[in-house]
């Protein structure tokens, strides 16, 4: 149950779904500030990140928590318009670089090590304007992005994201407008952004190689969100596999195979679909060799985000597959279907099958040659806000497992785990009302109180022990719950639901 020596736990969160001061000092407007201003019934609940966890003005509050919990790292994200402006690198703001400073400094006097993502779902409005990540001259824009940050911030960041989950960004955002900016365009829009995603990073890549790598030794990735694809009989197998190379390797390979490029079989999977469909070219924009030779070999390790599985069968004649991913495939021919062993949660597309994150992981290993694997992302969305939050502390629990399964019995080399979210955040189109966090946020206190739930003091427990074999999760929720009997303040409780696991732990070691 022990963690290898060296492994590190940390916790996740996104500039927009914290910092709110959306317009402090000379911010530039982005695309959920602008499309969130202009229809707040794009989420569910009507809020916005005008304020969500006001850490642009409670940042202490953050590195508080992240220093209470021991995490070794937290993983935060820059917001390309506080540093630039207009998106573009004519205006540095002063203030966007002193904010990311002051966060950085004091996260690393209490030990912890800050892990930034360049670009999570929020890009410029001046750069959507301009077509966004269907643009190819966004790899330039994102390239003079990354390096400002880089320029300021390199001397102290080991460890960088350049891009949040392309799957979502592309698939999900061109095939299905789920997130912002609401734009669906399922025929190029998906393909183009992926190439461009893939370039904008290698030339973000390239740049930290080239200038920084030498003299600070940091290490860049890309995140990635694979959906774990299991064949639903054994017959399927190989179409799992297409299915796994169309959804992660068009991501990964270019980036991590030895050739580069897109998975062999799905560019002329792609190809041959796209005559069929009367396109004189390939949907999926090709590479040219030199695409090809800039994009390969651009990691330094395998970011890894992982929450749920899907089943993969060939669809049935007759039965009309969606586009990617949320049921199927059309160019595959694939439907995607849910296990009925797997636990719905209230965040609807996620069914629960820790197993798939140690399949993931393996698939991984197998397919890119032991690559180091950071898991940057993996946690649980409740609509309740309950502080005994029982669920949670099981989904980590069984993640963990799973992950010290793959590193000790398949021999994958994962160095460090991530929890999403440090705390409950501004969940996208769901605003307020899914909670991933191991601090409960109160949104209506102006001050934004975060209190710790029991997952917070279990995974500080595992922190601290290295290990899995602390108290049983339900152990540590029923003494929580004894020790606030009669009780209705949460911060008493959770005091006392700390010290009684400290007994706990120390009784049972
Ligand atoms: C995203 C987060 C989001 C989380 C939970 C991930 O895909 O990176 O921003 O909050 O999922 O939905």
């Amino acid at each position: 149950m022990k963690f290898p020596p060296g492994f590190k736990f940390g916790a996740g969160t996104s500039a927009y779904q914290i910092e709110g001061a959306w317009n402090a000092s000379d911010k530039g407007i982005s695309i959920w500030d602008n499309a969130l201003h202009n229809d707040p019934n794009l989420v569910s609940d009507g809020t916005t990140g005008d304020v969500a966890c006001n850490s642009y003005h409670l940042w202490k509050e953050d590195i508080h928590i992240a220093h209470e919990l021991g995490l070794h790292f937290y993983r935060f994200s820059i917001s390309w318009t506080r540093i630039l402006p207009t998106g573009f690198p004519n205006k540095i703001s002063k203030d966007g670089i002193n904010y990311y400073n002051k966060l950085i400094d004091g996260l690393l006097r209490k030990g912890i090590e800050p892990v930034i993502t360049l670009q999570h779902f929020d890009l410029p409005l001046s750069i959507q304007n301009l077509g966004g990540w269907t643009n190819p001259l966004i790899a330039d824009w994102f390239a003079d992005y990354a390096g400002v940050v880089f320029s300021n911030y390199a001397d102290r960041v080991k460890t960088w994201i350049t891009i949040n989950e392309p799957h979502m960004v592309c698939d999900l955002v061109y095939n299905f407008a789920i997130l912002v900016p609401i734009v669906t365009e399922p025929w190029l829009g998906p393909f183009l952004c992926n190439k461009n995603v893939l370039m904008a990073h290698a030339k973000a890549w390239r740049i930290y190689d080239e200038n920084y790598k030498q003299k600070y030794h940091g290490k860049v990735s890309i995140a990635n969100n694979p959906i774990w694809l299991e064949a639903k009989t054994e017959d399927d197998e190989d179409l799992a596999e297409l299915a796994r190379e169309f959804g992660v390797g068009r991501f990964s390979d270019p980036i991590y195979s030895e050739e580069g490029g897109w998975p062999p079989a799905i560019e002329k999977l792609m190809i041959d679909y796209s005559k069929k469909q009367g396109f004189p070219y390939s949907r999926l924009p090709l590479f040219t060799e030199e695409e090809k030779k800039l994009i390969k070999g651009t990691y330094d390790y395998y970011s890894l985000i992982y929450y749920t599985s899907r089943l993969v069968r060939p669809a049935h004649e007759g039965e009309e597959p969606g586009p990617w991913f949320i049921n199927g495939s059309k160019e595959l021919n694939v439907i995607l279907e849910t296990d009925p062993r797997w636990p719905i949660t209230d965040s609807s597309y996620i069914l629960i099958n820790p197993e798939g994150i140690r399949r993931q992981i393996t698939w991984i290993t197998r397919r890119y040659k032991n690559v180091s694997i950071l898991i940057t992302e993996n946690g649980l969305g409740t609509k309740s806000a309950e502080l005994h939050d029982t669920a949670r502390i099981r989904f980590i629990q069984d993640h963990l497992q799973q992950i010290l399964l793959a590193i000790k019995e398949d021999g994958a080399n994962v160095v460090g785990y991530t929890v999403w979210s440090l705390m409950d955040n501004f969940e996208w189109i769901f605003g307020q009302t899914l909670r991933f966090g191991l601090y409960h946020i109160d949104f209506t206190d102006p001050l934004r109180k975060r209190t710790p739930r029991a997952s917070a003091h279990y995974y500080k427990s595992i922190i601290k022990h290295h290990s899995l074999d602390v108290p049983h999760p339900s152990q540590v929720t029923r003494e929580l719950r004894h020790s606030n009997a009669g009780s209705s303040k949460f911060s008493l409780c959770t005091l006392i639901g700390l010290i009684t696991l400290g007994k706990l732990v120390s009784n049972s070691l």
